[in-house]
């Protein structure tokens, strides 16, 4: 230490005192930019509770209801609904069925919330289908682009008309947003907003989702959801989106590709969201229970992380617990 020489910067001096902290923070969390994503089955008489995603349940109609007017009330940015339909078939038909589960959820919610909160609908047949594959398969088997692309666009027209003020394309189908803002327009909805899931990964962090949904899925998505080995494709589908004219891009999982929220805010003007999945809630939430972690800290730096790469929005289960611990 002999020739050591004190040092004549020192960044701790802003780190002194809450006050200090407070003062030079960079990043915060809002409830304006926290979207809740929820699930409303059909046929049940109670809500169940989804047991790899401690405190989410599949809602009845009814309870539904009362999130809804509680995420007004807190001031949140939205809901994103999901359907979970008592009958599957292979086109996927209950999507397009005004009674369709996750239409008349809609329509329970704008009715529940008006214009007081943002409504917004999973636009994808993986609900829907009995096969659990995001679109409709061709004779060999495969998941047809074309003939689904031709559904979404149904689908988003349906999804507007219940009420939605936001839809988002969630399949990963090529052309999907060109597609749905072109019969949103043709049939007077110019207002709906397209939120697209723009870098979408085939992602093991969605297993509690399968539950969520009573997924019927067999193999996986690899042929139209991204390989988590390529960073620049995130690039590409994003572009591709802002060009069929999406409103906001979403880059999903959240936690894992941090990088990608960076990259594609750097890339686009629009804003940027991040989708924080239920594999991403289930590990802290498993983690908390063991005692091994301290959940509410984790659960902020987890959202803080993901505001401080770049997102603007971000759709997490934890939308409500946290906004009601920022008021
Ligand atoms: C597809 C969809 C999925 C999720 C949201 N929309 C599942 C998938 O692509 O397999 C996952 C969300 C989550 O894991 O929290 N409609």
């Amino acid at each position: 230490m002999s020739d050591w020489e004190p040092p004549v910067v020192r960044p701790r001096r802003l780190r002194q005192s809450p006050a200090m902290r407070r003062l030079v923070r960079e990043t915060y969390l809002q409830p304006s930019q926290l979207l809740l994503p929820m699930f409303v089955a059909e046929g049940l008489s109670e809500p169940r509770p989804i047991a790899s995603m401690p405190g989410v349940v599949q809602h009845t109609r009814e309870s539904a209801k009362a999130v809804y007017a509680e995420a007004a009330e807190l001031g949140l940015g939205g809901v994103m609904l999901f359907g979970v339909p008592e009958h599957k078939d292979a086109e996927g038909s209950g999507a397009l069925d005004p009674q369709g589960i996750l239409n008349v959820a809609i329509a329970d919610a704008r009715a529940e919330v008006g214009d007081d909160l943002l409504v917004m609908s999973d636009l994808c047949l993986d609900e829907f289908t009995d096969h659990g594959h995001c679109g409709v398969l061709d004779a060999k088997g495969r998941v047809d682009n074309d003939a689904t692309v031709e559904i979404y666009a149904r689908m988003g027209v349906a999804q507007a008309e219940a009420g939605a003020h936001v839809v988002g394309p969630s399949g990963m189908m090529d052309g999907q947003v060109g597609a749905i803002r072109a019969a949103l327009d043709e049939a007077g909805h110019d207002e709906t907003v397209i939120m697209a899931y723009a870098a979408k990964y085939a992602s093991a962090f969605y297993g509690p989702f399968r539950e969520a949904v009573d997924s019927s899925l067999t193999g996986d998505r690899k042929t139209y959801q991204q390989d988590p080995a390529n960073a620049r494709e995130a690039l590409r589908e994003t572009l591709l989106d802002v060009a069929e004219g999406a409103d906001i891009v979403m880059v999903k999982p959240a936690l894992s590709y941090l990088d990608l929220i960076a990259d594609v805010r750097a890339a686009v003007d629009l804003p940027v969201a991040a989708y924080n999945v239920s594999g991403e809630m289930a590990m802290v939430e498993a983690a908390a229970q063991n005692g091994w972690i301290d959940r509410e800290r984790t659960i902020d730096e987890v959202l803080l992380s993901m505001r401080r790469a770049g997102s603007d929005i971000i759709l997490t289960y934890w939308a409500t617990e946290v906004a009601r611990r920022l008021r």
